[in-house]
């Protein structure tokens, strides 16, 4: 471990999942920057709250111009970044004759042009230190291969890749690149969108541990990943998802 704290950049963590890998990587002792299009001053609050450091930068991951200025922000005020997380998402559901290209590319912009835009950015500061971590966050949907999920899916699956082949540029710079699938989660806005449809308790039954996939069930992955104990694992997708997708 360095003698100081190392800084982890979590995209999309204004809420959903995001703030709870927020939460996770500040209580394993890591300044944190929630790096998202909304204010995360709540995600924050629930850091701070719980005796961490973190600060919300305002970002959208899809433009160049604001991913640096997040670089140069993090690079200010904590010197650099030794893990970033690929976690924001927009979602586009319906059928492929339904969807518009406007859909496809929203999601395809998001969920993989995201990924090449903050890694490009925050890589040369993890290569300085021969250390980092990128973690990517993919979905189980991609082995499920649902209907009404094209786009989604299909950048959860250039997740995977990307995931995949970055981590062969980078394994000689000390830097690992991973995937986390998690399973359908309940957060609040999920359980908005599909408490009432009974999706959760569907999906649930299939599982090999049959209850709903909690965002506290999936931060132990994280925390392994962001670890040194994880420094000979790369090019992974791990899933959780309570045994769902079995390969
Ligand atoms: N919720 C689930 O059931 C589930 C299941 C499997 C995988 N996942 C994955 O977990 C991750 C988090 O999912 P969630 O459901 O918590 O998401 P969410 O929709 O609740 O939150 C996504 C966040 O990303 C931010 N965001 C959107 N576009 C952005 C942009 N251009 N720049 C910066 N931030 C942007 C949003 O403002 C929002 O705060 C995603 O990668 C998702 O695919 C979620």
């Amino acid at each position: 471990m360095p003698s100081r704290p190392r800084t982890a950049v979590v995209t999309g963590a204004a809420q959903g999942i995001g703030q709870f890998w927020a939460q996770r990587l500040a209580t394993d002792g890591m300044n944190v920057v929630i790096a998202d299009l909304s204010p995360g001053d709540e995600t924050v609050a629930r850091v701070t709250a719980a005796g961490g450091q973190a600060i919300a930068i305002v970002c959208d991951v899809t433009d160049e111009t604001s991913v640096q200025n997040l670089r140069d922000e993090v690079e200010d005020r904590f010197g650099g970044t030794d893990v970033l997380v690929n976690n924001a998402i927009t979602y586009a559901q319906g059928s492929l004759l339904k969807l518009t290209l406007k859909d496809w590319r929203k999601v395809l912009s998001v969920g993989v042009d995201g990924l090449f835009i903050t890694s490009r950015a925050l890589v040369p500061s993890m290569k300085e230190r021969g250390w980092g971590r990128i973690i990517n966050i993919a979905s189980n949907t991609f082995g499920l291969a649902m209907p009404g999920m094209v786009p989604y899916i299909t950048a959860k699956g250039g997740v995977i890749g990307f995931t995949r082949s970055l981590a062969s540029e980078l394994g000689a710079c000390g830097i690992t690149v991973n995937c986390i699938a998690p399973g359908l989660t309940r957060t609040e806005q999920s359980a908005q969108a599909l408490g009432a449809s009974g999706m959760f308790e569907r999906i649930a039954a299939m599982q090999a541990i049959p209850r709903t996939v909690k965002p506290e069930d999936l931060v132990g992955a994280l925390s392994f990943l962001a670890s040194d104990d994880a420094a000979f694992v790369t090019g992974q997708t791990f899933v959780v998802d309570g045994g769902l997708v079995r390969h």
